[in-house]
């Protein structure tokens, strides 16, 4: 999943040949999972027409300030357009387009969104050689990058007058993964490492059966997204679970048993910034585990169980700068169990769940949890999504790294 996903996306096309381009980039962009809208200047709808990009973009395309099309007139609102954008790509950027953005020149719908636009806008130069070396186009670029906004640069090929050299607008892959690198570099967690444990664990009690819990790993993934999100890259190590994840920042390690999580997370331990330890591991397991299915024979059966490893406490005992979080599932005296944890395995931060709590817990989709720092401060939060709770939960996360 592209870091770009669920964004909203305004792509502003202007008069250049390069505009044949823009129907690809649209595809590229849907494909990375953005809401794309298509915005364009008058004289692009020569190189490019609005059917092929409403279609592909699944959007009205906007390239007047009424719309002609209708009896009513609406007014096409370029102010609400601006506001729903994420990100604003002009691809391609003609050198009249250009100069007249850096000026502040507004006599189109394009013009006038870019100047209410208050997202990130990024412009991809598209014209001929000497067009793309002369001094006002220099000053343009200058001008529009001192005003924060970002150059996609164009390459050097065969240009569309036959003649070879820089203007070339950046192929569309160039100009979606140029974007993709400085949105993720924008990112609070950008070059972090985070460690997730998720889902429960089974330990086996013979080759059928197994010992386990209702844990259906929502949390976990929530989490490993919230981080993603945030920029980090996220290793994932996850018990058996039907939950999905797919994240260009997310490696997911599936694993089975609390033995294997403990191996797992030990491999990848030294080399994060934060773990944090959403699992439902079982804290014991069967001490001997049968080759052959257990027969049933007399009218009760015991099994001896001996203790599992408790992977966060070992964490605690070893680590160095990593930041550490756990999670505490209670059910009486609440804060101070918690309060407890926290302390005897060295962590962080300790996230509360109270089995009293309704819609709090295993298999429903809200939660409401309690975060207890290591400098003692309870912050409790209302009953949320899952989702919800991963974002407060990275949110809280950054502000004790940054405090
Ligand atoms: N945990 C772990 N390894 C285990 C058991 C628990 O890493 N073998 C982690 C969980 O992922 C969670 C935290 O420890 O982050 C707390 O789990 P919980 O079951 O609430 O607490 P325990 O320490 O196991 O204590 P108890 O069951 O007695 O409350």
């Amino acid at each position: 999943m592209s870091i770009l996903r669920d964004k909203n996306i305004l792509l502003g096309i202007t008069a250049g040949i390069a505009a044949y381009k823009s129907a690809n980039l649209v595809r590229l962009f849907i494909k990375a999972g953005a809401n794309v809208k298509v915005v364009m200047t008058p004289a692009s709808k020569d190189f490019i027409t609005p059917l092929t990009l409403s279609t592909l973009s699944k959007n009205p395309v906007y390239s007047s300030f009424v719309d002609e099309d209708d009896a009513s007139q609406v007014w096409n609102n370029h102010v609400e357009l601006g506001l729903w954008a994420d990100y604003f790509v002009i691809a391609p950027a003609t050198a009249n387009t250009m100069a007249k953005m850096a000026n502040g020149v507004c006599d189109n719908i394009l013009l006038a969104t870019y100047l209410s636009a208050k997202c990130p806008v990024y412009f991809a130069p598209a014209m001929d050689l000497d067009m793309y070396k002369h001094e006002s186009t220099k000053t343009s670029f200058e001008k529009l990058t001192s005003y924060g906004n970002k150059m996609i640069p164009a390459g050097t090929g065969e240009l569309a007058s036959g003649l070879v050299g820089e203007g070339r607008m950046a192929e569309p892959e160039d100009i979606v993964s140029f974007i993709e690198k400085d949105v993720l570099s924008q990112l609070p967690l950008n070059g972090k490492k985070v460690l997730i444990t998720a889902g429960p664990t089974y330990e086996a009690l013979d080759p059928v059966r197994f010992i386990g819990n209702h844990s259906s790993g929502k949390m976990g993934f929530e989490i490993a997204k919230a981080a993603a999100n945030l920029g980090a890259e996220v290793i994932l190590v996850s018990g058996p679970t039907h939950q999905t994840i797919t994240h260009i920042q997310v490696s997911v390690k599936p694993v089975v048993s609390a033995e294997e999580m403990y191996n797992e997370v030990h491999k990848h331990f030294q080399s994060v910034d934060i773990a944090i330890l959403s699992a439902a591991v079982a804290d014991y397991r069967p001490k001997n585990v049968a080759d052959q299915k257990i027969k049933k024979k007399d009218a009760t059966f015991s099994i001896e169980l001996e203790k599992t490893k408790d992977i966060l406490k070992s964490l605690g005992e070893i680590k160095n700068n990593q930041f550490l979080v756990g999670f505490a599932l209670e059910t009486n005296n609440e804060l101070e169990h918690a309060k407890g944890k926290l302390k005897s395995k060295n962590l962080d931060l300790i996230v509360l769940n109270s089995l009293q709590d309704k819609g709090a817990g295993f298999g429903v989709s809200t939660n409401k949890v309690t975060f207890i720092t290591s400098s003692n401060d309870v912050i409790e939060n209302s009953l949320k999504s899952k989702t919800e709770v991963a974002e407060d939960l990275m949110q809280q996360i950054l502000k004790q790294l940054n405090a």
